[in-house]
């Protein structure tokens, strides 16, 4: 009987270290690495400040080097690219700010 009583009182203290956080575990190690060095810088134009502050936050400048070319390519396809980031992904980018970075993504690009 003695026996059987010890085994809940352990069974329980059991549960009771799986169950409360920290409770005889070593807690979590942090980890560090490094990242890798950015592979793409945007190119100089008009308003490259703004856009360095709104583009910036989500990924690298790749994903603007490589959208194709062309005259295709220019106001209206950068609108609609800017639009999606806003849009599509909630890029926090203030209403003023779209042209000054269109006009900068149209004219460099
Ligand atoms: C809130 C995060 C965020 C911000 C800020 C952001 N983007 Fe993006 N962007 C994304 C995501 C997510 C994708 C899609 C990634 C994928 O498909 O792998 C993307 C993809 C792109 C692409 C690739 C083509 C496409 O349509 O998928 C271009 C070009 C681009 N972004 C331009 C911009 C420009 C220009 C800005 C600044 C006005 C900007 N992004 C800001 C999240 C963001």
């Amino acid at each position: 009987m003695i026996m059987t009583r010890w085994f809940v009182v352990a069974s329980l203290l059991a549960a009771a270290a799986i169950a409360v956080p920290g409770f005889g575990s070593v807690g979590a190690a942090s980890i560090s690495y490094a990242l890798p060095e950015e592979t793409a810088a945007f190119r100089p134009g008009p308003n490259l400040d703004t856009v360095q502050t709104n583009c910036t936050g989500c990924h690298s400048a790749d994903y603007i080097q490589t959208q194709p070319r062309g005259p295709k390519y220019k106001k209206d396809f950068w609108q609609a690219e800017v639009t999606k980031m806003i849009k599509l992904y909630g890029a926090p980018i203030a209403d003023a700010d779209v042209p000054k970075i269109v006009e900068y993504l149209a004219a460099t690009y």
